[in-house]
């Protein structure tokens, strides 16, 4: 048996206990329906960036099919984000034609249209035209019939929604609190170059996003695109209520191949490097550790967001089905100026492509495989805490009211 002083973790955070982890939260259909109904409808979801949509009249929608519905994110005149059911109140059509899990679109009167019988909606939900209003029925009441509302906020140009149907759900930053406060002031909104990656797995959320949430399997994993470069240990590990955050560190005597060297002294788009903490909060690797890499923090229920010197980048799982992910990963540098500092990004960027793709090569069979039912737990060590908190906060989650 390993002795108990050497798991600082479960020392720091002994509520979270030590036993083995059931399987059944990532296999079973009825934990997953449970799961939409009291977490991914009640908690605020990121679907967005402000950058996406800068002007009066720009919109996006995004696809959330774990709730049957997408979501109208539209900027209006007066430079407020709102959101709404992308659904008609004539007859249900959709509003806006979707063309993905993302799209976009913009007019500059800052109204959409349906394009069945061609009503008006202005960005604040309102109806404002109706072809036709004089022949409908003196019970309708073009007043109370605008989109349906969603709960939209904005936290450090990331834009949120909450789907929750009450009138008033808990703010925005209160839900996020320290996290929130954690990861503020990092310049995300000047790191404007964005490399996306998407995919859809057939595995639960939960599968996905628990890849990505320790260092244990870099070596292993990693062993291709990052031979020896990250340690395996977490540091700095906090907890921030249903949120969590690690410092991911370097194992300093990693040489880089002569390429990556190269493009390391030409441009901060790498990870494997060290760049300094001009950007970082004073929060982030507080005693300035020289091997930091960057900060891995889960923002309940489902973004990681990272960041570090120049560089942020984000994993979002979607749950479709209890074995059915959509993944998305979003990469962010500042935009090159030279054709030498692009170059450099781009080889950043293969890397950081082969490494996701090895990521992701688990996953499915990881799924297929507790299906099974021959394991009815998962074994977790010391520096998988943050997964082990992910499914404590997801059993509150279902065990409240
Ligand atoms: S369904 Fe939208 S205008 Fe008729
Ligand atoms: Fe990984």
């Amino acid at each position: 048996m390993n002795a108990v002083n050497e798991l600082k973790w479960a020392a720091k955070y002994p509520d979270l206990g030590t036993e083995p982890i059931g399987v059944e939260p990532c296999i079973s259909p009825e934990f997953y329906e449970k799961e939409r109904e009291k977490v991914f409808l009640k908690t605020w979801l990121k679907v967005g960036r402000v950058e996406e949509i800068p002007n009066p009249g720009d919109y996006k929608v995004k696809k959330l099919s774990f709730a049957k519905t997408s979501a109208i994110l539209i900027r209006g005149k007066d430079g407020v984000i709102r959101g709404f059911h992308n659904i008609c109140s004539h007859r249900g059509n959709k509003v806006i034609v979707e063309d993905g899990e993302e799209t976009f679109g913009k007019n500059k009167a800052a109204v959409v249209t349906c394009r069945f019988h061609g009503w008006v909606y202005d960005a604040k939900g309102a109806i404002a035209s109706v072809p036709e209003i004089e022949k409908f029925h003196a019970g309708f009441d073009k007043e109370k019939n605008g989109l349906t509302p969603i709960h939209t906020a904005v936290w450090e140009g990331f834009i949120f929604v909450n789907l929750d149907r009450a009138e008033k759900v808990e703010p925005l930053d209160s839900y996020l609190g320290g996290i929130g406060k954690h990861l503020s002031g990092f310049p995300y909104h000047e790191l404007t170059q964005c490399f996306s990656y998407k995919t859809y797995l057939d595995c639960n959320w939960k599968v996905a996003h628990d890849a990505f949430a320790e260092a244990y399997h870099v070596a292993t994993i990693h062993a291709g695109s990052f031979p020896n470069v990250f340690s395996s240990g977490l540091s700095d590990v906090q907890l921030f209520g249903p949120h969590r955050t690690t410092a991911i560190c370097l194992s300093l005597n990693a040489e880089p191949t002569p390429v990556a060297k190269i493009a390391n002294s030409l441009a901060t788009g790498s990870l494997v490097a060290q760049r300094g903490a001009s950007m970082l909060p004073k929060s982030v690797n507080p005693s300035r550790r020289d091997d930091f890499s960057f900060e891995l923090s889960v923002l309940f229920p489902n973004l990681l967001l990272h960041i570090s010197e120049g560089i942020w980048f984000t994993h979002q799982f979607w749950p479709m089905a209890h074995n059915k992910t959509l993944w998305e990963g979003k990469y962010y540098v500042r935009p090159p100026k030279t054709n030498s500092e692009r170059w450099a990004l781009e080889h950043a960027q293969c890397l950081q492509r082969n490494a996701w793709l090895e990521d992701t090569a688990t996953m499915e069979d990881t799924q297929t495989a507790l299906e099974s039912g021959a394991k009815s737990v998962m074994h977790l060590q010391d520096d998988e805490v943050l997964i082990r908190h992910g499914y404590k906060t997801i059993e509150q989650y279902m065990d409240a009211e």
